[in-house]
Formats: structure tokens, sequence, C-alpha cells
């Protein structure tokens, strides 16, 4: 048993639209046992009502839930920030013949330890992975987020055209193999599956009703793909899926418009197909420092806001150019003023935090620090550097101090980040 003290901020209530509920402690206790959270409070009521716990003193440090990260690529990790293009020429010129070394098991069983390592250096606990098209990167994958025991959602990307030959698979591979890892891990350990289509253009009809046929036989699986991300890809659907009346429209068509399936990008959307998000339950996945850097376009928080669509952030590495969520809501918070919306840091947290848990029906577990949820949470040192020591006081509210962070951040701010109780990031002292 053991009680970890610092400043405590989260969001123990679950509902999809954010709200005022912020829960803190400026002296708090987060009491954990066997992996889990068993009480939060004052730490002083704690340590007299537990006076056996091993005490773990972060004072001066901010404890929150670990981050949520809903969409990334874990073979594009070494191609972030490769210069110049736009999406589809970028998939073409960097990714593709990336995500081709993946075939080996080596190389992605290594890929994922870099790609992990980096997930906790940035404070977060919980990311929704693409990895490459075959079968053993995604277990390469799964494998090394079990070892350090992180609550991870993954897929093989399926794709059988429209891009190098080397890198398809086909309708009766991607079901078969997909059928195989959902099977073999999904619900396994803290792990789940999210069947991958990787978007539109790179399925055929064929391969769209095979993992059709998937999502409506495991109906509790993840879904990811992408979805009006880029003007050229959406001029591109139009010719491939005449039949459809939209973009949306596809995946709908397909069984995979649904609770748990997360779409990223969603910068294009009419408003028929925002509407048509928010009847299903499914979520828009906003991935700011890739929509500037592939210069995709302006995520619409209010039209989100509008239908009622859930709204979560995302890193989109290696389109996306940080590993950092706070970074990327500070981006967040840059595109929303280009379109007269007010992000405040308080909804993002709840965004990177409870709001995703909730979105993705795992606020049972993550997202939070209520007893009862997994000991995923992050030790944050405000006060990382003599700037952030200048700009955040001791005294500095929740709200001022995030916003700096989003904005003056980076993993220089992460003490440690710990999954199921355990330590696994461990800033080195310098
Ligand atoms: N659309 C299809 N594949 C990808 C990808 O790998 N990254 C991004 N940003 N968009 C995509
Ligand atoms: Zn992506």
């Amino acid at each position: 048993m053991q009680l970890i003290r610092g400043a405590i901020h989260h969001y123990p209530t679950a509902t999809t639209q954010y709200h005022a509920g912020l829960q803190s402690f400026a002296d708090g206790g987060l009491l954990i046992e066997d992996g889990k959270i068993s009480d939060i409070g004052d730490f002083s009521t704690l340590k007299a009502q537990y006076p056996d716990a091993g005490i773990v003193d972060y004072s001066g440090k901010v404890i929150i839930p670990g981050l949520i990260d809903t969409h990334l690529h874990f073979p594009q990790t070494e191609i972030i920030a490769s210069y110049g293009e736009q999406l589809l020429t970028w998939l073409d010129n960097f990714t593709f013949p990336t995500e081709r070394r993946f075939e080996d098991e080596t190389l992605a069983a290594q890929m994922a330890e870099v790609f992990l390592t980096e997930c906790l250096k940035n404070g977060t606990t919980t990311g929704l992975v693409y990895s490459s098209v075959h079968k053993v990167s995604t277990e390469a994958l799964f494998r090394a987020a079990s070892a350090r025991n992180m609550l991870t959602v993954a897929g093989k990307v399926c794709m059988d055209r429209h891009c190098p030959e080397w890198l398809q698979d086909t309708p009766e591979s991607a079901q078969r193999d997909s059928a195989e890892l959902i099977e073999q891990w999904h619900g396994k350990g803290r792990n789940y599956y999210a069947l991958t289509p990787r978007f539109a253009p790179t399925s055929t009809r064929e391969q769209m009703a095979a993992l059709g046929e998937l999502a409506q036989q495991y109906d509790d699986v993840f879904i990811q793909t992408h979805l009006s991300e880029n003007h050229d890809e959406i001029a591109w659907v139009k010719t491939l899926y005449p039949e459809c009346q939209d973009y949306l429209a596809v995946y709908e068509k397909y069984h995979m418009l649904r609770p748990r399936a997360v779409y990223g990008h969603c910068i294009h959307l009419s408003d028929s197909e925002w509407q048509r998000m928010a009847d299903s339950g499914a979520v828009a996945a906003f991935c700011p420092t890739s929509n500037l850097f592939l210069g995709s376009g302006l995520f619409d928080m209010a039209k989100a806001d509008e239908f009622g669509v859930p709204v979560t952030l995302a890193t989109d590495v290696g389109g996306g150019t940080s590993f950092n969520l706070l970074k990327t809501l500070g981006e967040a918070y840059k595109i929303c003023q280009l379109r007269n919306y007010n992000l405040s840091s308080l909804q993002g947290f709840y965004m990177l935090t409870q709001g995703a848990a909730v979105s993705l029906g795992l606020n049972d577990r993550i997202g939070n620090l209520n007893p009862g949820s997994d000991a995923d949470f992050v030790v944050i040192n405000p006060r990382f550097d003599p700037l952030s020591q200048l700009r955040i006081g001791a005294d500095s509210t929740c709200e001022d101090t995030l916003f700096a962070l989003t904005m003056l951040g980076d993993d220089r701010a992460t003490v440690a980040t710990y999954v199921a109780g355990q330590p696994q990031y461990q800033q080195q002292e310098v």
C-alpha cells in the first residue's frame, strides 16, 4: 500500500461533454493498492487513516490522470518532422516506405520500445495506436505494451489498394488477421483491439465489407480510421465511392459508425456528417499539430459542440510533430483562436483525461483518479526550468498552471509516469 502525495487534479464525474466538475486537493493523497487507486483525499486525512502506507512525496508537484492519446501511428515514430508535403504525397514519400520495414518483427519490437518510452516520457499512459499492415508489428506492440502493463488500444492497418503492392493485404487476409488479433488480444490483460481500415481510399468495397462483418461480429471492439482530413482526399473518396452520399457514408455503409469508433481529423465535415456522428456515439479525434504540419485545415470545435459530438485530442505522430499531449493541447488552443472558439485549459485537460475515457467507454478504468480506477497517473513539475519558474508561481491556479504548461511545457516537466501503480518512467536527476 502506497500513499502518493502532491497537488491532485482530476474530473471524477462521467459526462461526455465538458463540465465544471474539477476535483482538486492542494496537498492531496492518492492511496494505491494492487495497481488500483483505493482512496483519494487530503494528504493529512489519508495519512492518519492509513498509517501503514509507504509515502512517496511529490510535494510541490502536480498529479493528474495518465493522458490518453486517441490517434497515433507507432511505425511513423522515425518519420516525425519530415519536410514539405501534404497528406497524400506525404503518405507516398515518407509513410509507406517506412511502414514497409515493420514486416520485420525484430525491428517492430525495437521501435515499439522507442515509441512507448516516448509516450510515457510525455505522460501518455494510453494510446489508440495504428500499427503497420503487418500482423507481426501489431503483436510486437501489444507485447511491448503488456510488458509495461499499459492499457493499450491498437490495430493492424488494413489496406488493399492505392498503396504500394508490397504493403497491401487482401479482404480475406485483413479479415483473418484482424479476427485472430481480436481473439488473441482484445480484453486480454489491459489490451483492446481496434479494427483499423487505414482510410476509405486504401480499402476496396470488398475489404470494407469484410471488416464490416467483423465490426458486427465483435460489437465491443474499437474502430479507428481517418475521416475528412484533406480536400484532395475528400474529392478522391467521392470518385472511389460515388454511390455514397459523402465520406462518412462509406464507413456508415460498412457498419463502422457506432460507439467506440474514433475518427481521426474530421476537419471538413458537412452538417449532415456532424449530425450522423452525433447520432451514432462515434468520437472525433482532433489532431492539431498534424493538421497544421500537413496543412490539412482548422478543426471546428464549435460545430462539434453544436451537434454534440465528443471530441478527444491526439498527436497523430508522425503526421503530428510532438508526443506531448499538453503541447498538443496548446496547438489546439491556437487553432481554436483562429476559429473564435475559447478552448480553456480545463476543457482541454478534461478532453485529455476523463472526457476521452468516457467517450471510449473506459472511464471505469482510466481517465480519472477515482477509487476503483487503475492507478495510471502522471507527476508533473510545472516549474521545470527558469522560464516556467518565472511564469508559474507556487500559488498559481490549476487552470493557469495548465495553460502555461500547454504553451511552455514538454517532457522536461514529466517527473514520473505511473502505470497500474508502478513508475514506468522516472526522470533522471541532472
Ligand atoms: N490518412 C491515411 N493514412 C494516414 C496517416 O498515416 N496519417 C494521417 N495523418 N492521415 C492519414
Ligand atoms: Zn493518422
